[in-house]
């Protein structure tokens, strides 16, 4: 059955729904444990999709009626061409862990789900270039490399769940990225099946490779919207021999900057982290038992905590720079569940619109305060509307969660926060009365940042892209996405509108 699909926007292509001949053909694919269809003939439940069709969040929910579970990459390209020649969507699923809407169909697109390839190929000791199946867990491969004293350059709250071909698909920084940069660096190699079904190799352990185009850096990021990573192979650092972490209260948030600064210059090479919550997110954290609370005496006016970590080559020396930076040392892991737990707290507590943005240290706390008035300004605060306006986030990387937690989720909040938090953050000209010239003039009225610093853009910001990138920026991104996917298959409405 062919339709034409409308969303909006979004989806302007001819698209066919999976049938019941569709899955007749999975079937010489895949063995059927690896097919969930609730398509006749079949007994699954549909509540057995859920998982599949509604996002971390509880915010985006689509309604896949098939998810394949291919083992190994061939039945990955021999699923993805017949698609191809079907025009079938397909959405790319890791741990559906994504904060963005993008791993989750919007209609009823096939859910291709890399859970069941989930084999590490190979691990070198000496260089620590590990490869490893898409579908890996990223705690799993920590785990692995553990024993050979080495770490994985990634970390994330999520990382239980999240897969590292999703870590790849969305660029994620996470709470290493100061320490060990962006995947962009670490990843050395990737293979991916391409729109039409063909496999991609490009999984070299090489370090140098000046070979023409890097094409796999064109997958790392792109959000399952260019084609499905089957494999990584990727750069892990030795294992710190010490690590140490402080949580500090600060009683202004003025007292952020200049600490940042200080720890950087007294720290230097060992400096691994430095993050910050602000009161608000800490309070949600420990009134969601994550971590372990400070003392009252210790949080008493405090209207933000940074945490700093060290990682460093030894302890003594590790310590001894630490100790003379601060004068009280408080070292904990369940500082690091306090930090990592935000996430969950705020879930817990209610429906979270969630902005991911890039923008200056120093404003970090101005745009929390000025969202905050602006949902004031429209009568929105309260338990029954907006119940918290908090930030946090990676300071090093100059990365701010604004978090609005609402009782639920409105349309009236929606629109009182975008494009509002979008201008506020993104380019965005406006007009503004000149008295000299009397006049309007245009001018810039925003930080000039990014409205997605590491979630990606997905299904939620796809509208929100221009704030951050150019119109020739954008033209070319949609010249790259019509070369490899001409059909328009692969996450539609993800990314690009
Ligand atoms: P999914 O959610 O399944 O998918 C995400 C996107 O990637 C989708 O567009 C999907 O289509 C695509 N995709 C997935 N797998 C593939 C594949 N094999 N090939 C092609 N495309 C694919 N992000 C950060 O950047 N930093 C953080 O610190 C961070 N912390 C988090 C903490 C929590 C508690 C949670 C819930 C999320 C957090 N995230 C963070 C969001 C982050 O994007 C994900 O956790 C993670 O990177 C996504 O991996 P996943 O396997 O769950 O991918
Ligand atoms: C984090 O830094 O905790 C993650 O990016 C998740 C979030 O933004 O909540
Ligand atoms: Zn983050």
């Amino acid at each position: 059955m062919l339709r034409l699909v409308r969303h909006g926007l979004r989806w302007r292509r001819p698209y066919s729904s999976i049938a019941a001949s569709d899955i007749d053909h999975f079937r010489t694919i895949l063995p059927p444990h690896a097919i969930l269809s609730t398509l006749s003939p079949s007994t699954l439940n549909p509540s057995e999709l859920d998982p599949y069709n509604n996002d971390w969040m509880g915010k985006y929910r689509g309604r896949a009626t098939t998810v394949l579970k291919p083992k190994t990459t061939q039945q990955v390209s021999d699923i993805v061409r017949w698609c191809a020649s079907r025009d079938i969507p397909i959405v790319p699923q890791g741990g559906n862990t994504g904060l963005v809407g993008g791993s989750v169909p919007l209609r009823d697109e096939l859910v291709i789900s890399l859970a069941n390839m989930n084999s590490v190929r190979s691990f070198d000791p000496v260089s620590g270039i590990l490869v490893a199946d898409a579908g890996c867990i990223l705690q799993s491969l920590t785990d692995y490399v553990a024993p050979h004293n080495h770490i994985m350059p990634i970390d994330l709250g999520a990382k239980g769940s999240c897969h590292i071909g999703g870590n790849v698909a969305t660029n994620a920084g996470g709470l290493r990225l100061l320490r060990y940069g962006s995947l962009h660096g670490s990843v050395l190699g990737l293979e991916v099946v391409l729109p039409d079904g063909t496999i991609l190799d490009q999984l070299t352990t090489l370090r140098k490779d000046n070979t023409g185009y890097d094409l796999k850096q064109l997958f790392i990021g792109a959000e399952g919207t260019l084609g499905i990573i089957t494999a990584v192979s990727i750069l892990t650092p030795p294992s710190p021999q010490a690590s140490n972490n402080v949580i500090l209260a600060l009683p202004h948030f003025d007292n952020v900057q200049p600490l940042y600064r200080a720890v950087k210059r007294q720290l230097s090479e060992i400096l691994s982290a430095f993050e910050y919550i602000d009161r608000t997110a800490y309070d949600l954290a420990v009134k969601h038992g994550q971590g372990r609370a400070l003392s009252d005496e210790e949080v008493d006016g405090a209207a933000c905590f940074v945490l700093v970590e060290t990682s460093g080559g030894r302890r003594e020396h590790d310590e001894e720079k630490l100790t003379d930076l601060l004068s009280t040392l408080r070292s904990s892991p369940s500082l690091w569940a306090l930090r990592e737990g935000v996430t969950e707290a705020v879930s817990k507590e209610g429906k979270a619109y969630k902005y991911d943005i890039s923008i200056p240290l120093a404003s970090f706390k101005t745009v929390v305060d000025t969202t905050r008035e602006h949902l004031r300004s429209k009568g929105l605060l309260g338990e029954h509307a907006v119940k918290h306006v908090m930030g946090y986030g990676h300071v090093g990387d100059g990365n701010l969660h604004l978090n609005i937690v609402a009782a639920a989720y409105t349309q009236e909040i929606q629109d009182a926060l975008e494009p509002f938090v979008y201008e506020l953050v993104g380019k965005s000209l406006v007009q503004t009365w000149h008295q000299k010239l009397n006049t309007y003039v245009r001018c810039a009225a925003s930080y000039r940042g990014s409205v997605s610093a590491e979630h990606g853009i997905g299904a939620m910001k796809t509208h929100a892209l221009h704030y951050s990138k150019d119109d020739v920026s954008i033209e070319w991104m949609k010249k790259i996405k019509a070369l490899f996917d001409p059909k328009g298959i692969m996450n539609p409405g993800k990314v690009l509108e």
